[in-house]
Protein backbone atom coordinates (compact mmCIF):
# COMPACT_ATOMS: atom_id res chain seq x y z
CA UNK A 1 0.00 0.00 0.00
CA UNK A 2 1.41 3.36 -0.92
CA UNK A 3 1.77 6.35 1.79
CA UNK A 4 0.57 9.98 0.82
CA UNK A 5 0.30 12.35 3.93
CA UNK A 6 -2.33 14.12 4.21
CA UNK A 7 -1.16 18.02 4.43
CA UNK A 8 0.26 21.18 3.39
CA UNK A 9 2.33 21.86 5.82
CA UNK A 10 6.02 21.73 4.14
CA UNK A 11 8.22 20.72 7.32
CA UNK A 12 5.82 18.18 7.73
CA UNK A 13 6.44 16.69 4.08
CA UNK A 14 10.11 17.57 3.83
CA UNK A 15 10.50 15.58 7.08
CA UNK A 16 8.75 12.50 6.19
CA UNK A 17 9.77 12.41 2.38
CA UNK A 18 13.35 12.10 3.87
CA UNK A 19 12.50 9.33 6.19
CA UNK A 20 11.87 7.28 3.02
CA UNK A 21 7.64 7.57 3.78
CA UNK A 22 6.35 9.34 1.02
CA UNK A 23 5.02 7.97 -2.48
CA UNK A 24 2.74 11.08 -2.60
CA UNK A 25 1.15 13.87 -0.90
CA UNK A 26 -2.53 15.09 -0.61
CA UNK A 27 -3.87 18.37 0.07
CA UNK A 28 -7.68 20.30 0.41
CA UNK A 29 -8.55 23.62 1.05
CA UNK A 30 -9.24 22.98 4.73
CA UNK A 31 -5.51 21.72 4.93
CA UNK A 32 -4.46 24.91 2.43
CA UNK A 33 -6.37 27.40 4.74
CA UNK A 34 -4.65 25.64 8.26
CA UNK A 35 -1.08 26.00 6.01
CA UNK A 36 -1.75 29.88 5.73
CA UNK A 37 0.08 29.52 2.35
CA UNK A 38 -0.66 30.46 -0.87
CA UNK A 39 -2.32 27.89 -2.44
CA UNK A 40 -0.68 27.64 -5.39
CA UNK A 41 2.91 28.66 -4.25
CA UNK A 42 2.58 25.66 -1.81
CA UNK A 43 1.36 23.42 -4.52
CA UNK A 44 4.46 24.12 -6.18
CA UNK A 45 6.80 23.82 -3.79
CA UNK A 46 5.26 20.84 -2.43
CA UNK A 47 5.72 19.26 -5.97
CA UNK A 48 9.87 20.05 -5.69
CA UNK A 49 9.90 18.14 -2.87
CA UNK A 50 7.91 14.88 -3.71
CA UNK A 51 8.39 13.15 -6.88
CA UNK A 52 5.29 11.69 -6.32
CA UNK A 53 1.40 12.69 -7.12
CA UNK A 54 0.05 15.65 -5.65
CA UNK A 55 -3.39 16.33 -5.09
CA UNK A 56 -4.35 19.76 -5.46
CA UNK A 57 -8.62 20.54 -5.14
CA UNK A 58 -10.42 22.62 -7.14
CA UNK A 59 -13.14 25.63 -5.54
CA UNK A 60 -15.17 25.86 -8.33
CA UNK A 61 -18.90 23.54 -8.41
CA UNK A 62 -19.34 23.78 -11.70
CA UNK A 63 -18.16 21.71 -15.06
CA UNK A 64 -16.85 25.24 -16.58
CA UNK A 65 -15.18 26.41 -13.49
CA UNK A 66 -13.58 22.81 -12.52
CA UNK A 67 -12.36 22.72 -15.91
CA UNK A 68 -10.70 26.09 -16.02
CA UNK A 69 -8.91 25.80 -12.80
CA UNK A 70 -8.13 22.50 -12.70
CA UNK A 71 -6.41 23.11 -16.22
CA UNK A 72 -4.49 25.94 -14.29
CA UNK A 73 -3.14 23.67 -12.00
CA UNK A 74 -1.97 21.29 -13.71
CA UNK A 75 0.26 23.87 -14.91
CA UNK A 76 2.07 24.04 -11.73
CA UNK A 77 3.93 20.72 -12.01
CA UNK A 78 3.70 17.53 -13.87
CA UNK A 79 3.53 15.68 -10.65
CA UNK A 80 -0.30 17.66 -9.65
CA UNK A 81 -3.15 15.46 -9.54
CA UNK A 82 -6.84 17.66 -9.69
CA UNK A 83 -8.85 17.08 -7.19
CA UNK A 84 -12.66 16.53 -7.61
CA UNK A 85 -15.68 16.63 -5.50
CA UNK A 86 -17.49 13.58 -6.10
CA UNK A 87 -20.62 15.52 -7.61
CA UNK A 88 -22.12 15.08 -11.31
CA UNK A 89 -20.09 18.37 -12.74
CA UNK A 90 -17.16 16.91 -10.94
CA UNK A 91 -17.69 13.72 -12.79
CA UNK A 92 -17.82 15.37 -15.92
CA UNK A 93 -14.50 16.90 -15.29
CA UNK A 94 -13.18 13.71 -14.41
CA UNK A 95 -13.79 12.59 -17.85
CA UNK A 96 -12.33 15.80 -19.68
CA UNK A 97 -9.28 15.91 -17.11
CA UNK A 98 -8.50 11.66 -18.05
CA UNK A 99 -9.45 12.24 -21.80
CA UNK A 100 -6.62 15.06 -21.66
CA UNK A 101 -4.41 12.62 -19.92
CA UNK A 102 -4.48 14.45 -16.59
CA UNK A 103 -4.33 12.44 -13.42
CA UNK A 104 -7.48 13.14 -11.13
CA UNK A 105 -8.41 12.25 -7.31
CA UNK A 106 -12.38 12.18 -7.17
CA UNK A 107 -12.85 12.84 -3.17
CA UNK A 108 -15.87 13.26 -1.00
CA UNK A 109 -16.56 9.68 -1.87
CA UNK A 110 -19.12 8.08 1.14
CA UNK A 111 -20.67 5.65 -0.84
CA UNK A 112 -19.83 2.18 -3.23
CA UNK A 113 -21.67 3.46 -5.82
CA UNK A 114 -20.19 6.78 -6.11
CA UNK A 115 -17.14 5.14 -6.34
CA UNK A 116 -18.20 3.10 -9.03
CA UNK A 117 -19.46 6.10 -10.82
CA UNK A 118 -15.73 7.75 -10.56
CA UNK A 119 -14.08 4.12 -11.98
CA UNK A 120 -16.58 4.71 -14.47
CA UNK A 121 -15.29 8.29 -15.33
CA UNK A 122 -11.75 7.02 -15.44
CA UNK A 123 -10.70 8.68 -12.16
CA UNK A 124 -6.99 7.76 -11.42
CA UNK A 125 -7.78 7.66 -7.43
CA UNK A 126 -11.32 7.70 -5.74
CA UNK A 127 -11.04 8.94 -2.05
CA UNK A 128 -13.70 7.06 0.19
CA UNK A 129 -13.84 9.10 3.82
CA UNK A 130 -13.76 6.57 6.28
CA UNK A 131 -12.86 8.39 9.49
CA UNK A 132 -15.82 10.61 8.73
CA UNK A 133 -17.94 7.56 8.37
CA UNK A 134 -16.78 6.75 11.66
CA UNK A 135 -17.68 9.71 13.07
CA UNK A 136 -21.52 8.76 12.17
CA UNK A 137 -21.54 5.48 13.39
CA UNK A 138 -21.00 4.06 10.35
CA UNK A 139 -18.18 1.37 9.30
CA UNK A 140 -16.03 3.59 7.22
CA UNK A 141 -13.65 0.31 6.49
CA UNK A 142 -16.27 -1.99 4.96
CA UNK A 143 -16.88 0.83 1.98
CA UNK A 144 -12.80 0.15 1.55
CA UNK A 145 -14.15 -4.09 1.36
CA UNK A 146 -17.02 -3.13 -0.79
CA UNK A 147 -15.26 -0.95 -3.22
CA UNK A 148 -12.20 -3.04 -3.56
CA UNK A 149 -14.57 -6.02 -4.21
CA UNK A 150 -16.82 -3.63 -7.02
CA UNK A 151 -13.29 -2.70 -8.57
CA UNK A 152 -11.73 -6.08 -8.59
CA UNK A 153 -15.35 -7.62 -9.73
CA UNK A 154 -15.15 -5.37 -13.25
CA UNK A 155 -11.03 -4.56 -13.60
CA UNK A 156 -11.41 -0.79 -13.04
CA UNK A 157 -8.17 0.53 -12.69
CA UNK A 158 -9.04 3.04 -10.17
CA UNK A 159 -6.75 3.08 -7.20
CA UNK A 160 -8.68 3.23 -3.97
CA UNK A 161 -7.49 6.02 -1.66
CA UNK A 162 -7.84 5.37 2.01
CA UNK A 163 -9.05 8.99 3.06
CA UNK A 164 -10.17 10.51 6.37
CA UNK A 165 -7.73 7.99 7.95
CA UNK A 166 -7.68 8.68 11.78
CA UNK A 167 -5.41 6.58 13.48
CA UNK A 168 -2.82 3.52 13.03
CA UNK A 169 -6.03 0.89 13.18
CA UNK A 170 -6.99 2.64 10.14
CA UNK A 171 -3.79 2.49 8.49
CA UNK A 172 -3.36 -1.50 9.23
CA UNK A 173 -7.49 -1.98 8.22
CA UNK A 174 -6.75 -0.22 4.94
CA UNK A 175 -4.42 -2.48 4.15
CA UNK A 176 -6.14 -5.96 5.11
CA UNK A 177 -8.90 -4.11 3.03
CA UNK A 178 -6.53 -4.01 -0.15
CA UNK A 179 -6.50 -0.19 -0.44
CA UNK A 180 -4.10 1.12 -2.75
CA UNK A 181 -3.04 3.90 -0.95
CA UNK A 182 -4.09 5.86 2.37
CA UNK A 183 -3.51 9.23 2.73
CA UNK A 184 -2.69 9.79 6.41
CA UNK A 185 -2.04 12.48 8.55
CA UNK A 186 1.72 13.20 9.28
CA UNK A 187 1.36 12.44 13.30
CA UNK A 188 -0.04 9.09 12.34
CA UNK A 189 1.97 8.04 9.76
CA UNK A 190 5.13 8.42 12.29
CA UNK A 191 3.33 7.28 14.92
CA UNK A 192 3.05 3.71 13.06
CA UNK A 193 6.97 3.39 13.82
CA UNK A 194 5.82 2.94 18.01
CA UNK A 195 5.57 0.02 19.79
CA UNK A 196 5.83 -0.26 23.82
CA UNK A 197 7.60 -3.45 23.39
CA UNK A 198 10.69 -1.43 20.97
CA UNK A 199 11.33 0.87 23.68
CA UNK A 200 11.23 -1.30 26.94
CA UNK A 201 13.43 -3.71 24.41
CA UNK A 202 15.67 -0.94 23.11
CA UNK A 203 16.52 0.38 27.20
CA UNK A 204 17.57 -2.94 27.96
CA UNK A 205 19.74 -3.32 25.22
CA UNK A 206 21.21 0.14 26.17
CA UNK A 207 21.94 -0.82 29.37
CA UNK A 208 23.45 -4.44 29.01
CA UNK A 209 25.44 -2.93 26.19
CA UNK A 210 27.22 -0.17 28.81
CA UNK A 211 27.64 -2.68 31.28
CA UNK A 212 30.21 -5.02 28.63
CA UNK A 213 31.99 -1.38 28.60
CA UNK A 214 32.39 -2.23 24.97
CA UNK A 215 32.13 -0.06 21.24
CA UNK A 216 31.77 -0.27 17.80
CA UNK A 217 33.99 1.92 16.59
O1 LIG B 1 -8.11 15.02 2.58
C1 LIG B 1 -9.31 14.39 2.78
C2 LIG B 1 -9.44 13.66 4.12
O2 LIG B 1 -8.33 12.84 4.32
C3 LIG B 1 -9.80 14.52 5.28
O3 LIG B 1 -9.73 13.86 6.52
O4 LIG B 1 -9.78 13.87 8.99
O5 LIG B 1 -10.63 15.87 7.71
O6 LIG B 1 -11.93 13.75 7.75
P1 LIG B 1 -10.56 14.38 7.81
Amino acid sequence: MKFFVDTANIDDIKELNDYGLLDGVTTNPSLIAKSGRDFKEVIAEICKVVAGPVSAEVAAMDFDGMVAEGEHLAKIADNVVIKLPLTLDGLKACRHFTAKGIKTNVTLCFAANQALLAAKAGATYISPFVGRLDDLNIDGMELIHEIRTIFDNYGFKTEILAASIRSANHVKEAAIAGADVATIPPGVIKGLADHALTDKGLDQFAKDWAATGQSIL
